[in-house]
């Protein structure tokens, strides 16, 4: 059974929250794409723990994480991570797996990515990464491993990269042939995106999008798994919208209203602190990202912060109709109403106030995907599972 995880609007919609929440019933979760880009944020034990590589589902002890073929790591960053866990108290030892085909962050991608202008990168050398993968130029886990065999990368490169062969190498196997075994025995496996679909290479707002696929699709490139193998696609959105970095965002709000969101939702990025813009729920792209997908479950989160507002808006198409997403469209609003009764924290889905269930109703008759979970606060237990 292989479940996959996305992520359908730009990135930060809560994935770390409700994949942690998910393997409580898993054995093993894997990442797919992206690098240290992401940031997926566990309340754990009074601790806000971002995970950045390591796939956010190793809190649970019986756990396996992969970090698949299709990521991109920063080798001393993921170092940094396995050391920073530790010290909290979670030992990845012998339940942390690195694919031999996953690729390097190297110094010098960082570097080229700090001078990015137009995108707003994360900085994490993301780009000029998967750049010299599909270059062919890129170095991988299995270079370190097997020097004399690469023939594609001058000698001192490699010699630079040498010098983590013993920390890598409790790590590092053919996880494919893991992922496949554990398939073929009915083990359960949890495919973590990152980012977010608007973030897609491919299919996001391009040219303002992360460099790798995070769709769901991209699971089995980013695995070496069979898109038979797939068993339900999960995606998660936030009851409203927010994006980091440049780009368009026609639901944008106007900026008091923003600000005061932002300040509610804490909307600042697990990975380089920097303020997300916010907007309304965008259903009609939305509903494109559910299509891309295949998303057979939905799970909304940030329910509680919009508590107080006396109006929520829902864009339900646009004025214009383009094949992209501008700021230039405008958006056709539907406004619901608020709710005022805190509901922080709330484990039942009949302890919600009325407009709270309209909100969701709205959401699901327009989708037409069931939400099966609801997520009400960042703690690990505030989620409504229906
Ligand atoms: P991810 O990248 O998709 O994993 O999301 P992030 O971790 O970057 O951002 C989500 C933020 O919202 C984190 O700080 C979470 O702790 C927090 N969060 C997740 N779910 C909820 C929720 O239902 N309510 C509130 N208030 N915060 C949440
Ligand atoms: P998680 O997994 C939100 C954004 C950056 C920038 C664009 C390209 O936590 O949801 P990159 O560094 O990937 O080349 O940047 O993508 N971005 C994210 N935004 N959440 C993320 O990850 C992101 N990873 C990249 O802000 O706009
Ligand atoms: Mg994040």
């Amino acid at each position: 059974m292989v479940k996959v995880v996305v992520g359908l609007q730009w990135g930060d919609e809560g994935k770390g929250k409700l994949i942690d929440f998910l393997c409580r019933d898993m054995d093993i979760v894997a990442r797919f794409q992206g690098g240290a880009n992401a940031g997926h944020t566990v309340v754990w034990q009074g601790n806000e723990i971002a995970f950045h590589h390591i796939p956010s589902g190793i809190i649970h002890n019986h756990i396996t994480g992969i970090l698949g073929p299709g990521m991109v790591v920063d080798i001393p960053v993921l170092l940094d991570e396995i050391r920073y866990l530790k010290e909290l108290g979670i030992s990845v030892d012998g339940r942390l797996k690195i694919d031999w085909r996953t690729h390097v962050v190297r110094a010098d991608h960082k570097e080229e990515d700090a001078k990015d202008k137009l995108v707003g990168t994360t900085k994490r050398g993301i780009g000029p990464a998967y750049r010299d993968k599909y270059g062919r130029k890129g170095l991988r886990i299995v270079d370190i491993f097997y020097p004399q065999y690469v023939d594609h990368l001058p000698k001192e490169l490699l010699d630079h990269y040498i010098k983590y062969h013993d920390a890598l190498s409790p790590y590092v196997c053919d996880t494919v042939q893991l992922l496949h075994d554990a398939i073929n025995e009915g083990k359960s496996i949890l495919a973590e995106g990152a980012q977010g679909t608007f973030l897609d290479v491919g299919f996001g707002t391009y040219p303002y999008v992360t460099a790798s696929h995070t769709i769901a699709g991209g699971a089995c490139i980013g695995l070496g798994i069979s898109p038979k193998a797939i068993t339900e696609v999960i995606g998660v959105f936030k009851a409203y919208t927010t994006r980091v970095g440049n780009g368009p965002l026609p639901t944008e709000l106007e900026p008091e209203l923003e600000s005061s969101l932002r300040e509610r939702g804490k909307e600042y990025g697990a990975t380089t602190r920097r303020p997300r813009r916010c907007g309304w729920l965008d259903l009609y792209w939305l509903k494109f990202a559910v299509k891309l997908n295949g998303v057979d479950k939905l799970a909304i989160t940030k329910l509680d912060v919009l508590t107080g507002l006396p109006e929520i808006k829902v864009a339900i198409g646009y004025k214009e109709e383009l094949p992209f997403i501008t700021d230039d469209a405008h958006p056709i609003y539907v406004s619901l109403k608020g709710w005022n009764t805190d509901i922080r924290g709330v484990k039942r889905y009949s302890e919600l106030p009325l407009n709270a269930k309209r909100y969701l109703k709205f959401i699901e008759d327009t989708l037409e995907v069931p939400i099966k979970w609801i997520s009400t606060g960042p703690e690990r237990d505030a989620i409504i599972l229906r």
